[in-house]
């Protein structure tokens, strides 16, 4: 059994945590920075890594109390080394080179999106690879087959916005705040989804991507017509992107066969609809679904202890020159998708 320390600083959430390859979490610290970013309705960079500066240390020390454990009593330590937002991402690793060093313990650089892309493990022993994963975040809207620790091939991603991006974009044009996933659901559940129409881009096409963009054009021309309530278009909007997550998803299962398992990660998968959509879908196809519970959806630290885990089992470990990557592709071989601006 190894006890690893996790790191994460690659958005707004600074964490850090301690995980046991046998799935224990013994600590989870987490320190949003929502109120530092509110007035500016989206995440300011700098700001950014100067509040994940500011409190990392002190987060890390709280979660080795929390799990009573001394820096030394830890095997190794797994820290996001990108993609992200490049001043936070180097204020966790550098942080994590820094302990690694102090304690003379392997660091392992880890890929945030591998740490979602895992987390569904941590939270379900039985699920076993492969499995197809639905990776919607703030900054990624991805179809992953996963085949192993590293083994990431990616048969869809989006060719402009993410998805939980059109919610953030959705919930500022509405005024409702940041982050706006939570709050576009909540004011959806009081409005009609059939009320606004909204278009389903890509829906039907050939092409496996995703395409989110012109949803939030047809939202800004919804709330500028004066029309319709703010509550009708959040639940238009909800539902045009639950029907284009799942045309997507049905696309990938036509095109590369059924595996038993429909796993969805990240930050978007908190949605309840978008929840309820995926199990059905899972139930159609007779694949089971797992999806974690909603606080290691979200960005946390637990998932990137976890995917380090996995790493440091594997004999996956990194060097202290390890650089931090703001883009950091999971499957390097994928095509690219069209389009200017594509997100890898
Ligand atoms: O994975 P995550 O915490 O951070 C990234 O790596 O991006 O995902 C954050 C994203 C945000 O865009 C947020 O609006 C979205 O996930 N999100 C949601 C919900 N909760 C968070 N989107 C829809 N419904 C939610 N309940
Ligand atoms: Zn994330």
């Amino acid at each position: 059994m190894s006890v690893i320390l996790g790191i994460e600083s690659s958005c707004d959430e600074t964490a850090a945590a301690l995980v046991t390859s046998d799935r224990k979490i013994l600590a989870h610290k987490l320190a949003g920075q929502e109120t530092v970013h509110a007035p500016f309705g989206g995440v300011v960079p700098e700001i950014a890594a100067r509040a994940h500066a500011e409190i990392i240390t002190p987060l890390i020390e709280a979660a080795l109390e929390e799990a009573n454990l001394r820096l030394d009593q830890v095997d190794a330590i797994a820290a996001t080394a990108g993609p992200g937002l490049i001043g936070g991402v180097m204020v966790g690793l550098v942080t994590g080179k820094a302990l690694a060093m102090a304690a003379d313990k392997p660091l392992i650089a880890v890929n945030h999106l591998e740490g979602h892309a895992l987390s569904p493990r941590l939270a379900n022993p039985d699920l076993g690879f492969p499995y197809l994963l639905l990776l919607a975040s703030g900054g990624h809207c991805q179809i992953l087959r996963v085949d192993g620790v590293g083994q990431y091939r990616r048969l869809a991603t989006t060719i402009d916005d993410a998805a939980g991006e059109a919610f953030d974009k959705t919930a500022k044009i509405l005024g409702l705040g940041y982050p706006g996933g939570p709050k576009v659901e909540a004011l959806a559940k009081t409005g009609k989804a059939a009320a606004v129409p909204l278009p389903r881009p890509l829906k039907g096409s050939k092409e496996p991507h995703f395409s989110f963009a012109g949803l939030k054009s047809a939202v800004v021309r919804a709330h500028e017509s004066g029309e319709y309530k703010s509550e009708d278009i959040a639940a238009s909007f909800q539902l045009a992107v639950v029907d284009c997550l799942k045309d997507r998803l049905e696309k990938a299962i036509r095109d590369h066969g059924t595996v038993p398992h429909l796993v969805v990660a990240g930050g978007v998968a908190a949605n309840g609809p978008i929840r309820a959509m995926l199990e059905q879908l899972a139930s159609d196809y007779d694949m089971q679904f797992t999806a974690p519970p909603l606080w290691l959806c979200t960005d946390n630290a637990a998932m990137i202890a976890w995917a380090g885990a996995e790493r440091f089992a594997a004999g996956l470990t990194d060097t202290l020159d390890f650089a931090a990557r703001p883009r950091w592709p999971l499957d390097p071989g994928a095509e690219k998708a069209r389009g200017a601006g594509v997100k890898a």
